[in-house]
This record gives C-alpha cells, structure tokens and sequence, in this order.
C-alpha cells in the first residue's frame, strides 16, 4: 500500500501533527508514504521541483519532531484548484479547465493507491471531485475558521482564538491607559467563530460577527455607556467578514483564482467611532499572527488523532470520507456532506447568549 499526503489551503497550527501522525500510523502498517509538495503542484507541475522533489518519501526521519512545529513541511497554496485551473489566454481572459482526470492519471502513474488530503472546504472539495473520478480518497478537516459542518471543530482553530485571546488581553492596558478605543480584526472569512471565542475569552466590550449586521449607532451606545460608568476605554473585537446593517463586507482584493480576500473593516469601523464619540479609536489587524507559529496541545492533539484515524480509515476499507471530531470519537463521515456547507455561529449558541449575559455588545443592541 502506498498512500499520498497532500496540504492544501491556507496552513493552520496542526498540520505537521496530522502528516507525523498519518506517516508513523502507516509506516506502523508497512505501508509507504509520499508527501505531494504544495498541495498538488508537485505532482501536477514536476519540472517545478528540479531536484525531483514534486512528490517525496515521508519517512520515520523527515518527520520525527515536527509535531509541534507551526506551518506544513509538504507546503501549501490556495490558488490553482486542478478542478477549475486558471488558463490566462493571449487576450488577457481566463479559461477554466478541469484537470481532475490528469490528477488522477498522475496518481496511478506514481503507484499512489490513496490519497490522504488535508484541508478546508476547498481542498475537501477537491478531494470530493478525485473521489468522483475513481481515486481512493480519505479527508482531513483542517481550518483556523472552524467553519466545516459535520465536525464539532477543526485543528488549527484552538491556536488561533490562543493567539487572539492573548492579543487582546495586551491591549486591554494600552487602551486602558489612554483611555482609548482599539479595534482589533480578526480573520476567520464568512464565520465569526475567532471573533466570538477570543472576544468573549478576553473579556472584550464589543463583538462584531459577519452573522450579526451591526450598527454604528448601537456601538457607540455601548461606549458612552463605559464612559458614563467610568470605564474610558472600549476593546472592540470586529470578525473579518463583519458587516453594518444596509452595508457590505470589507474586501482587500479579488484574484480570479482564489476566494476574495476580507479586510479592512477593522479601520473603518474605528474611523466611524471616531467621529461618532470623539473618542480616539486605533485599529490592530491581527491577520495571519493567528494562524502561524506553535499550536497548542489541543491542535497537536486532535491532528494527531485525525491523522491517524485517516489511515485507519484507509485500512477498514473507507473511500470518500472525512474524520471528524464527533466527542469522544472521531468518526467518519461521507467528503459528499462536509463539503459545500458552511458552519457559521448559530445565533443561538451558548457561547453568544454568555456573551450577550456578561454585558457583551454585538452591534446589535
Ligand atoms: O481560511 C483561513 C484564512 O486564514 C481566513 O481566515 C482568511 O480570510 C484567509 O484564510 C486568508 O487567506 P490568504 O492567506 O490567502 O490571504
């Protein structure tokens, strides 16, 4: 048995964990393992890696100690999805191909008989599709945005509302002693999950979520209320995907193979304080602090179980599905249900009503 290993998308705190885990699980079995280099360029693109290593042997050497280590050792990327590639044409337009069946060729050609591939949604879906095409194909859920349906929570996530969390708490003093505003944006795309968790773990004044429209009015209410109680200093945690009531998100840019990027609503909700309060109002943008350096125990911990239930999967006979955190388990689950559904907050959820409970304002007030 020879199976592949493949990091696709954004990279989360977790991913060495997974790959240590998934080879140490299979090298255990006698099977080999080949790492893809940066999602599956290095099996589609080879001549892109002139020393031959497009596609390389994981072995007990190359990824002992790296369980700890931020980042992914194979590479990533989030453009070129070989289901919808890009082809710029002479005239500047674009082409989509789909190169689904080339993959899988190539996959056959190198003796690859299943493919661990771990990733978000993107990648999941891309998974789904090499499933389709006739490829033995078992799923990995790895996001900071925590946004996959049918898992409670996906690795990465625990590090970055971590980092997020200890973040905020240093510019609690800052803010405090100036008495000032601070807006603090954090990514997390159409999901408000890092917003929510760090804001309500830090203690934060404001949370601003993509899933609840906020209003200027109602945050500037909530700091004059700080203020009529002596508190001159507001910590406002904004998601990446927020956005006011009758406004739109903020987006940084929009390259035609990749999902467009958020941002910037960080600085636009200080300015409208600004001039709604008087108040200063400066902006952090915390980006990819959140997602990169050492994951925590939780991160390692659920990506090395993911990794190793993933061949496990492979060897009771699974094809096409996802492991996902189901407490205490991990389970499986069909790549055809996880991928395509977005899980945001519910409005519901314990975490906001504690928020709402301890005083939290979420815009919407
Ligand atoms: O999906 C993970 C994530 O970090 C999002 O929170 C963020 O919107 C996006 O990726 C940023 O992507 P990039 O690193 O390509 O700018």
């Amino acid at each position: 048995m020879r199976i592949a290993l493949s990091t696709g998308g954004g990279d989360a705190p977790g991913l060495n964990a997974v790959i240590r885990a998934a080879t140490f699980a299979a090298l255990r079995r006698g099977w080999e393992v080949v790492g893809i280099r940066d999602g599956f360029n290095g099996i589609l693109f080879p001549d892109h890696y002139p020393d031959g290593s497009g596609v390389f042997r994981l072995t007990a050497q190359n990824v002992r100690g790296i369980g700890h280590l931020g980042g992914t050792m194979l590479g990533s990327t989030n453009r070129g999805n070989p289901c919808h590639y890009p082809v710029v044409q002479p005239d500047g337009s674009v082409v989509y191909e789909d190169r689904t069946r080339h993959l899988v060729d190539l996959f056959r050609e190198a003796g690859v008989d299943a493919l661990v591939s771990i990733g978000g949604d993107g990648s999941l879906s891309i998974a789904q599709r090499l499933y389709e095409e006739g490829m033995r194909v078992v799923g990995v859920p790895k996001t900071i945005d925590n946004d996959l349906d049918r898992t409670l929570v996906t690795f990465g996530f625990a590090t970055a509302v971590e980092i997020a969390t200890e973040s905020i708490d240093r510019l609690f003093t800052t803010a405090a002693s100036h008495s000032r505003v601070f807006v603090v944006e954090v990514m997390g795309r159409n999901a408000g999950w890092i917003a929510l968790y760090a804001g309500v773990a830090s203690g934060a004044h404001v949370v601003l979520l993509p899933e609840i429209p906020f209003s200027y009015d109602a945050i500037a209410r909530a700091i004059k209320r700080r203020e009529d109680n002596g508190a001159h200093y507001t910590i406002v945690v904004v998601a990446e995907g927020a956005a006011p009531k009758d406004g739109h998100q903020e987006v940084i840019d929009r390259p035609h193979d990749h999902a467009e990027r958020l941002g910037g609503i960080g600085h636009v909700v200080a300015e409208e304080l600004t001039r709604l309060t008087g108040k200063e109002a400066r902006t952090v943008v915390l980006g990819h602090l959140v997602r990169g350096g050492t994951p925590t125990a939780t991160d390692r911990l659920l990506g090395s179980r993911f990794g190793a239930a993933a061949v496990r999967a492979l060897e009771e006979g699974e094809n096409g599905v996802m492991v996902a955190l189901n407490e205490p388990d991990v389970e499986y689950v069909s790549l055809a249900d996880a991928v395509g559904r977005l899980r945001t907050v519910p409005l519901d959820c314990d975490t906001l009503l504690a928020g709402r409970e301890l005083g939290t304002s979420f815009g919407d007030d």
